[in-house]
């Protein structure tokens, strides 16, 4: 993508960067309960180290991973539209940033003076960031590395002028929490743009089954490396003997739950240790590790609503495989 000139007589983008305690804390207590629950479950935030972003890149190249490239392919050819109802000088929050690939179509058109990408992944987020304020030398950046369901101060730019914050969330992330997680979500989102606020929000779509087992379980197996890093990551950092070679990848459309599950599957009856800590597996018991919910446009916005938000448009591609949401906080 070119470097644009901005149109306005903006100073050059300072670039700030924030640790916040949420970014690292809770790993082994969130690991350690997990595992002794009756349905073994670790929460999909702990995916992202340095090699979990990476393979997360890797998935969005996929042909099976059709959310990436669709919801890119949504904001390219509705990006005026999307620049108009979000508004000119919005403060531009994004949570989950990751390598901020969407982001750069909208700072583009909306030359936002100030970007705020928040992530918990910090090799993600240092490395966009540097990419971001080598193109873009007039943005000013406030990046913050921390847990975006928890409340964060955001980072000040004293006199730069904003007419609005606007927070984006592409990728349905929004989608990895329960129902009850996303509208509390959605909710914190609310109370940070404030009053007249904006949201841009990717959110997949409900299909058919055999589109999303694909995306879910590719052919290459780059979503079981993903998978089984959560395992590689405990072993790493916990001080865990997790053999990865003993755990197959499960990842597959609920229908009924109109979500995707992924699983760590025990291929044998075995005892995992984490420090002084013993698990033991039945052959086939699960460590329940992603939900991805899909959505109806009706069913998001209904949430939305309850929310405090004021749907406003939403485009989709022409298979209707993705969403993209333009809401207003009231
Ligand atoms: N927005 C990008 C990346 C999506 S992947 C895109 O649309 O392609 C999800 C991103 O959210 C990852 O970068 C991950 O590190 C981050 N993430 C997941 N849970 C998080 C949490 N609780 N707090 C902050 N970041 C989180
Ligand atoms: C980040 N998140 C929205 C992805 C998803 O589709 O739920 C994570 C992912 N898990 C497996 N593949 C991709």
């Amino acid at each position: 993508m070119d470097n644009p000139k901005p149109s306005a007589n903006l100073p050059d983008g300072t670039v700030q960067y924030f640790s916040h305690p949420t970014a690292t804390v809770g790993f082994r207590d969130d690991v350690l309960r997990g595992l002794a629950a009756p349905q073994k479950a670790i929460p999909p935030k702990y995916f992202y180290d340095e090699h979990g972003s990476a393979l997360f890149e890797r998935i969005c190249a996929l042909p099976e991973y059709y959310p990436m490239r669709t919801e890119m392919a949504i904001m390219q050819g509705n990006i005026g539209a999307i620049a108009e109802a979000l508004g000119p000088r919005c403060g531009l929050i994004e949570f989950g940033s990751g390598a901020s690939l969407k982001t750069c179509i909208l700072i583009e058109q909306l030359q936002p003076p100030v970007y705020i990408p928040i992530d918990i992944s910090e090799s993600a987020l240092r490395a966009a960031t540097a990419t971001l304020a080598a193109r873009y030398r007039w943005l000013n950046i406030g990046a913050v590395c921390g847990d975006f369901t928890h409340p964060i101060n955001m980072p000040d730019f004293g006199a730069v002028e904003i007419r609005r914050k606007v927070a984006f969330f592409p990728g349905s992330t929004i989608g990895n929490f329960t129902q009850e997680e996303a509208l509390a979500f959605m909710r914190l989102t609310r109370l940070m743009v404030g009053k007249g606020g904006g949201l841009l929000i990717g959110v997949d779509l409900k299909k058919a089954k055999p589109i999303l087992d694909a995306a879910y379980d590719d052919a290459q197996g780059v979503t079981a490396l993903f998978n089984l890093n959560l395992l590689a990551r405990i072993n790493r950092e916990l001080g865990g003997d997790f053999r990865l070679d003993q755990f197959w990848h499960r990842g597959f459309y609920n229908e009924l739950l109109g979500r995707i599950e992924m699983h760590l599957e025990s291929t044998c009856a075995q005892t995992v240790h984490i420090g002084a800590s013993a698990f033991s597996f039945r052959a086939g018991e699960t460590i329940h590790t992603e939900n991805s919910y899909k959505y109806t446009i009706d069913e998001f916005r209904s949430i939305a609503r309850t929310a405090g938000f004021r749907p406003d448009k939403v485009w989709v591609d022409e298979k209707r495989m993705f969403s993209v949401h333009a809401m207003a906080a009231v």
